[in-house]
């Protein structure tokens, strides 16, 4: 039996888009899907991906869904609490099925331990430090911030109200989540990737004027960038109802963008896609389908 790419997070975004490059090359007979929930697997039952049930917590349908299984992708877990063991319950797995080069998604992140967020971020680096203590032969992406993830930051009425954000102009490589699939998807498929660490980065940096901007000259309107005083930013968010752990997680990306924790460049993305990576504009068309 043909070995197969199990792709992790197949029901999400970023595993998706790995899936869709991957059928492209190997076609459907070459790709298997790990799902937890049944009834999202519809559309990849419908593109004939072999999909597989089994929740990161669930030992033993990790080890079932690693059978004939010769490559997996580990699209990060999102339960903040859960990640480490959650990570490690996958390699486990792998390593036990023989399973010969795992690509394992993480972050793009400086300094990890300054930030706010450094729970999160430091599950993400013991996952690295669990793959390479493994015997599993691996390649580590660390991946930026994505652009799809801006409308999150900047609400939904940006072209109306502009950028309020207390991000300073502090620069991030803001990069499309598809062709993060696209790279990751070719670190499955060419050899000599085993051993690596990987920042999947856009070729430029971005601060947020330059976000406005672009918005700007692609919407027509006069969008503005202003960048309030952390404190008051938090405030405002409370005050609008936001609960304490949504105001946690949204200041703390917005601090670790704000003292550049996320402002590395490399070649590594465009190496990867062959290609350099869709530019700013590009991007907020796509996410914003202006
Ligand atoms: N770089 C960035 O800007 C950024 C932003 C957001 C997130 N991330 C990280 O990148 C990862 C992928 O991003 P994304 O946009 O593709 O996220 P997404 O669309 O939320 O997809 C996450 C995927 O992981 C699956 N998953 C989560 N917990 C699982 C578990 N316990 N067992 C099995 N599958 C599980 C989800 O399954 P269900 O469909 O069943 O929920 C989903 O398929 C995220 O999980 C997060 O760690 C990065």
């Amino acid at each position: 039996m043909t070995e197969k790419i199990l792709v992790t997070g197949a029901t999400g975004h970023l595993g998706l888009a790995a899936i869709e490059h991957l059928l492209t090359k190997v076609g459907p007979d070459g790709v298997a899907a790990l799902v937890r929930n049944e009834a999202k697997a519809a559309p990849l039952r419908e593109k004939a991906v072999d999909v597989r049930l089994g929740d990161y917590d669930d030992v033993a349908a990790l080890e079932r869904a690693m059978e004939s299984v010769g490559k997996v992708l580990l699209v990060s877990a999102n339960d903040h609490g859960r990640l480490l063991t959650q990570h490690q319950n996958v390699v486990r797995a792998a390593e036990k099925a023989g399973v010969q080069h795992l690509v394992y998604t993480g972050m793009a992140v400086k300094d990890a331990d300054a930030s706010p967020l450094n729970a999160m971020l430091r599950a993400l680096l013991d996952t690295e430090d669990h793959l390479r203590g493994s015997s599993v032969a691996h390649t580590i992406l660390r991946n930026t911030m994505y652009t799809d993830a801006l409308p999150i930051f900047l609400g939904a009425d940006v072209l109306e109200r502009g950028i309020n954000l207390p991000a300073g102009q502090s620069r991030t490589p803001f990069a499309l989540r598809r062709e993060m699939g696209e790279a990751a998807a070719n670190v499955l498929l060419q050899d000599g990737h085993e051993g690596k660490t990987y920042h999947l980065t856009a070729s430029e940096t971005y601060t947020f004027e330059d976000l406005a901007q672009a918005l700007a000259e692609l919407s027509g309107k006069a969008v503005q960038y202003v960048s309030p005083d952390p404190q008051a930013f938090e405030d405002g968010l409370r005050s609008a109802g936001v609960p304490e752990f949504g105001v946690a997680t949204l200041a703390g990306f917005i601090t670790d963008i704000r003292e550049g924790r996320y402002d590395i460049l490399t070649q590594d993305f465009e190496n990867l896609l062959g290609r350099k990576p869709a530019a700013l504009k590009v991007s907020l068309r796509e996410v914003y389908r202006f």
